[in-house]
């Protein structure tokens, strides 16, 4: 502050003494440019004087009436400027002269004043100016008149100007020592405050922003605003740029030198089961599956998991490994086993009654136990240990999944500091506020900040864990780069909205024909042929919008009763996490609704709503989604949804209609889906109406669209981009370990 006031003064000071200096030499040239103005001025007056006065002047002087002249001088210098008068001869003799005149002006004298530039003379009374004026008679000269005017009233008025002038330079001072003071003060402190954000890495204007509570918001959105368009213009450019198993195994081997990757996830790939005919395999509900094996299968790698299936220790080697998929064997699969105590600590209590309802707004309050903590402490550092004992080098590539794993990548982190985690959240991550009800939102944000990457689905979830990483802990946030530093660790949090495999030319050509799909799903639901189908296919979750899916089929029965009999709902319902009290309740909820509805509409051999609450594989949840017309996902809130993108992907038909909810992260990308507000059951009821009524031309329209996306935008692309991040940064820690070796030496 002191220094600010010194500088001030070292700016100031010169400036004032340059003003008064300014003063000082303008002040003599102002008086001499206003005596000449006034000089002027005084010579044309006297020539208006002599005119006047010629006639009766040369008449006087002629007839050499001197009285008259007198007379005519007397009555001339009451003018109050006009001093004293004299007449001369044209050879210099002074003929008369008024009272005032000088004595000892002779008119050559005067005649020689009357030339100069500034003709002046110092009288006793003050100061005159002479002008002589020639009088004529028929064009001949006949005598000169001289006229002493006074020149007082200018050195008077030259005064004022003066004072005038200073008050107003004095003023001008004033007022720029002012402003200069104000715009240094608020200078001085944008500059020491963007020096402060600059040594936290955070860019001048955030300081600026954060201080301007009405810019502070606006600066946020026109940073969102970049961002969203740098997303559209980089997806506008990818979209030529093809993605596929071989692309995504090449950038591995290419950029990151065939490194080994190694996945981390609660749910495993496959599930071991013991049934009546031994041991058999099933594939598990569930998003993260059905976007990370595609990418396992085509880089290979270890992927760790919680080994949940019946027989799945009975498949394992002597580490606890077992190589998948099943028959083709493409990567390892490491297992590790929970207690029941572990399990309902970790998974069930803090993992899915406290992490779950916390980051997704479905209105079911988040549970917190200490016990859960520690047991989701404990399991984190038992994944970390596992991922060291697979780890075969010192720096790996560690993808770690989702919410189960907050803690883990710090720890592992501790364990190998050289591994580059990436690690994805698959569900929303709330704003600031609802993240703080969390009791160890701290430890939880450390964990993840253990990161090199940190990615979500969508833009708005990276702002929230920023702004949540702002309110609760002591680190450098980069809202340009997108980068969060604490302890020396720089965390890249990006958007990488995920996607699925897009199916093969192989693959499609084993799924059965649209049409046998359409008939073998409404002959088994004993339907007919034209019978019109919506579908469903969630996990048995309060967060899927069922209940609300099923208000609005309800309504819109009830809006165009002709579709009783015609239409019907076939919802998949996975059961998952059913020892939970929130689900079973929710679970038989809709079980009563369903029966509620279907009570009122059914008739013998008609359902409205069809509701399998038993798990399906992959095979038959395609033969639903090409049967259906209709696809409902109507999330209440949801990380993505991948369900959306599967049934875009099983329609090569081009026809089938997505309704889609706006509050599922797919709803940002496919814009051709009809979207809804889940909570409104009257918006949701005439979507579907409207789905069951669209024309065959504008399905396809859509469709073609929706499909085009979900083919460019899969999720080898989806990986390709982290790991490109990803390659980068390693690129870049290594650079900058060799150049700090390199300066140590
Ligand atoms: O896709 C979101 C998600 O929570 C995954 O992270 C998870 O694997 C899946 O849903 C299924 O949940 P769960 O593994 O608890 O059955």
């Amino acid at each position: 502050m002191l220094s600010t006031l010194r500088l001030q003064f070292r700016f100031l000071a010169p400036l004032l003494l340059t003003l008064a200096a300014a003063a000082f030499l303008a002040l003599p040239l102002l008086d001499n440019l206003t005596l000449r103005w006034f000089s002027r001025d005084l010579s044309l007056r006297g020539t208006l004087v002599t005119n006047t006065l010629s006639d009766s002047l040369v008449g006087a002087l002629q007839e050499g009436n001197d009285a008259r002249v007198q007379a005519l001088f007397t009555r001339t210098v009451q003018d109050e400027r006009l001093v004293a008068l004299a007449a001369c001869a044209p050879g210099g003799e002074l003929l008369q002269r008024s009272a005032a005149y000088p004595g000892d002006l002779t008119c050559a004298g005067a005649a020689e004043l009357a030339n100069l530039p500034l003709p002046k003379l110092q009288l006793a009374g003050g100061t005159v100016h002479v002008g002589m004026h020639a009088l004529e008679l028929g064009g001949a000269h006949v005598a000169d008149l001289v006229l002493l005017h006074d020149l007082s009233f200018v050195e008077r008025r030259s005064e004022d100007t003066q004072k005038y002038l200073i008050a107003f330079m004095v003023a001008l001072g004033a007022v720029i020592a002012v402003i200069t003071v104000v715009v240094a003060q608020l200078s001085w402190r944008g500059w020491v405050k963007g020096a402060r954000a600059l040594l936290r890495g955070e860019g001048l204007l955030t300081p600026l922003m954060q201080n301007n509570h009405d810019l502070g918001p606006l600066a946020d959105d026109f940073r969102d605003r970049l961002r969203d368009l740098e997303d559209a213009y980089r997806r506008s450019l990818d979209r030529d740029d093809q993605w596929d198993p071989e692309r995504l195994r090449a950038l591995l081997h290419a950029q990151l030198r065939g490194d080994e990757l190694i996945v981390v996830s609660n749910r495993e790939p496959y599930i071991h089961e013991t049934g009546p005919d031994g041991v058999h395999f099933k594939r598990p509900a569930s998003g993260l599956v059905t976007a990370v094996e595609p990418v396992m299968r085509a880089c290979s790698g270890t992927w760790i998991a919680h080994g949940s299936g019946s027989a799945d220790r009975s498949v394992v080697d002597k580490h606890d490994r077992v190589m998948v998929p099943p028959g083709s064997e493409e990567y390892t699969l490491r297992r590790i086993w929970l207690t029941p105590e572990e399990e309902q600590g970790y998974y069930y209590g803090f993992a899915n009654e406290g992490l779950w309802p916390l980051c997704h707004v479905a209105h079911v309050r988040p549970v917190f136990r200490e016990s859960d903590w520690e047991a989701y402490r404990r399991v984190n550092e038992r994944f970390a240990d596992a991922v060291v004992a697979e780890a075969r080098s010192a720096d790996p590539v560690v993808l770690v999944q989702d919410y189960h794993f907050a803690l883990l990548p710090a720890l592992i982190r501790q364990r190998l500091p050289r591994a580059t985690i990436l690690t994805f959240w698959h569900i929303p991550w709330p704003n600031p506020e609802s993240f703080s009800i969390c009791p160890w939102r701290t430890e939880l944000l450390e964990g993840l900040l253990g990161s090199t990457i940190l990615g979500f689905h969508t833009r708005f979830h990276c702002k929230n864990f920023i702004e949540t990483v702002d309110r609760n802990l002591e680190a450098r946030t980069e809202h340009e780069h997108s980068t969060v530093t604490i302890n020396k660790q720089t965390t890249l949090v990006e958007s990488y909205p995920i996607s699925i495999a897009w199916p093969s030319d192989t693959q499609r050509a084993a799924w059965p024909s649209v049409a046998d799909c359409r008939s073998a799903v409404r002959h088994r639901l004993g339907l007919g042929p034209a019978h019109k189908l919506a579908v469903g296919v969630d996990r048995f979750d309060y967060t899927k919008g069922i209940l609300e899916r099923i208000h609005a089929v309800e309504r819109m029965l009830e809006k165009h009763p002709s579709w009783v009999g015609e239409f019907s709902l076939v919802q998949v319902a996975a059961p998952s996490r059913s020892d939970l009290d929130e689900y079973k309740a929710f679970q038989q909820r809709i079980h009563q609704v369903v029966g509620r509805v279907n009570a009122r509409f059914g008739s013998p051999g008609y359902q409205a709503i069809y509701l399998l609450a038993e798990h399906h594989e992959h095979d038959a949840v395609t033969e639903l989604y090409r049967a259906a017309e209709v696809c409902m996902v109507t999330s209440l809130h949801d990380g993505m949804n991948l369900v959306c993108k599967e049934f875009v992907a099983a329609r090569d038909d081009e026809q089938g209609v997505m309704i889609l909810s706006r509050f599922a992260g797919a709803a940002a990308e496919l814009n051709e889906a009809l979207i809804v507000n889940p909570y409104h059951v009257e918006e949701s009821a005439d979507a579907l109406y409207r789905a069951i009524t669209m024309p065959a031309a504008e399905q396809r329209e859509r469709m073609a669209n929706l499909r085009m996306t979900v083919r460019d935008f899969n999720v080898y692309r989806w990986a390709g981009r982290m790991l490109a991040d990803a390659a980068r940064w390693r690129l870049r820690e290594r650079i900058e370990a060799r150049m700090l070796r390199h300066n140590g030496d």
